[in-house]
């Protein structure tokens, strides 16, 4: 799958041009991207400010030379590209398997285009049965949410240091959580059948106490670049 990644991430690199700014994304898809990007710069002279979306994905535009700029000094970004984590056929997607979820949606509402590069492997008929969907929450009153999520039968677990999952409902100590960028924690809420209606289910999220983001990216993504099997990369473009 590392190849279907790279493919996606060097064509999305196509599409920068001197002078725009440039979300970068967060994962290993997008470590393709940023890498040619950087291979562009030094080759043709590529310039361009990137805004990034994660500490790691700045490490590595430092570490590539790339200019930087922090999102307050930006008003329009011209194009994110940014990895997902599952893509429905409306281009609906989850993100957030990297931790990164609400930096990344914070770059997406500022930017003009939003395309997604990923493998083909991401892509699924209902958003939930790939993948589970990360919430990111204040830490004060978690453990209160987190119940709130059992009893709604949405199955949580805790996003640990590892980046991995407790198992679905353990209690967890505060210090085996992983702490996102922001300074939150994250829950990942498992859908065993998928997601039914992602939108009154993005609605009951957002409008809950104590939740920064979830990770449903709807209506957000314009494009996606998919890597394939094959060889080839296949563009799919919201209708
Ligand atoms: C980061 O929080 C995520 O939203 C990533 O963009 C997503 O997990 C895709 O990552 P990979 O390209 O590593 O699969």
């Amino acid at each position: 799958m590392e190849n279907t990644k790279k493919w996606a991430g060097e064509k999305a690199a196509e599409y920068v041009e001197n002078g725009m700014v440039v979300g970068l994304g967060t994962g290993s898809t997008v470590r393709f991207f940023v890498e040619r990007l950087g291979e562009r710069a030094s080759e043709e002279g590529l310039a361009f400010t990137g805004v990034t979306t994660s500490f790691a994905t700045q490490k590595l535009a430092e570490s590539l030379g790339l200019a930087i700029a922090d999102i307050s000094e930006i008003d329009k970004i011209d194009l994110t590209v940014d990895g997902a984590d599952e893509i429905d056929p409306q281009l609906n997607g989850i993100k957030g398997g990297g931790g990164a979820l609400l930096m990344e949606k914070i770059v997406a509402t500022h930017s003009v285009k939003n395309v997604w590069i990923a493998g083909e492997d991401k892509l699924s008929a209902r958003l939930g049965t790939l993948f589970k969907l990360p919430v990111e929450v204040v830490k004060y009153g978690s453990e209160n949410l987190f119940r709130a999520f059992v009893a709604d039968g949405f199955q949580p677990a805790w996003r640990l240091t590892d980046s991995t999952n407790a198992d679905i409902g353990a209690v967890v100590s505060a210090d085996k959580r992983l702490t996102t960028d922001q300074g939150h924690f994250i829950i990942d809420l498992h859908f065993e059948y998928g997601i039914s209606d992602t939108d009154s289910l993005a609605q009951k999220l957002s409008q809950t106490v104590g939740i920064v983001e979830h990770g449903l990216f709807l209506g957000i993504c314009n494009e996606v670049i998919v890597g394939k099997a094959d060889g080839t990369v296949e563009i799919l473009t919201r209708k």
